[in-house]
């Protein structure tokens, strides 16, 4: 698998979750082992994306513009899911606070597929998007370990 493949599966996951959290009838337990999934899962992938994929693209000058504002964003995210777990699952805030951070992530999984992506297959060879798989892949179990 590349490594677009790769990252788009762990969005995928990640815009499931919210889906999953999204519904009304959730209990608040459930909630709130939803969340810590999910916090988990943007952890690790954040991790994992940025010392593999976002470390070999930092390299080419083309990107460098990109990568830093991609970091900012998972920074905020960060800060939103620090936030969103010192919060009770059942309250107003937490409903308001994970609809920001849904919107935060759909605009950096946008950002990262529409733009990043297309401009990385023209710089990356195929070897070299196998290869940040690879090593995107050993990260994660590192970090899940
Ligand atoms: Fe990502």
């Amino acid at each position: 698998m590349d490594i677009y493949s790769l990252i788009k599966q762990d969005h995928q996951r990640v815009i499931e979750l919210f889906g999953l959290l999204d519904a009304l009838e959730i209990a608040a337990a459930e909630r709130t082992r939803l969340f810590k999934t999910l916090k988990q899962e943007l952890t690790v992938h954040k991790e994992a994306e940025e010392n593999t994929f976002y470390a070999a693209l930092s390299d080419l000058p083309e990107m460098t513009d990109r990568i830093e504002e991609s970091l900012e964003e998972h920074v905020d995210i960060e800060e939103l899911l620090e936030e969103l777990d010192d919060l009770d699952s059942e309250s107003d805030a937490f409903i308001a606070q994970l609809r920001e951070l849904k919107e935060e992530v759909e605009h950096h999984v946008d950002e990262e597929e529409g733009v990043i992506f297309p401009i990385a297959r023209e710089l990356l060879t195929p070897a070299e998007a196998d290869r940040i798989a690879q090593a995107m892949q050993e990260e994660r179990s590192r970090l899940t370990a």
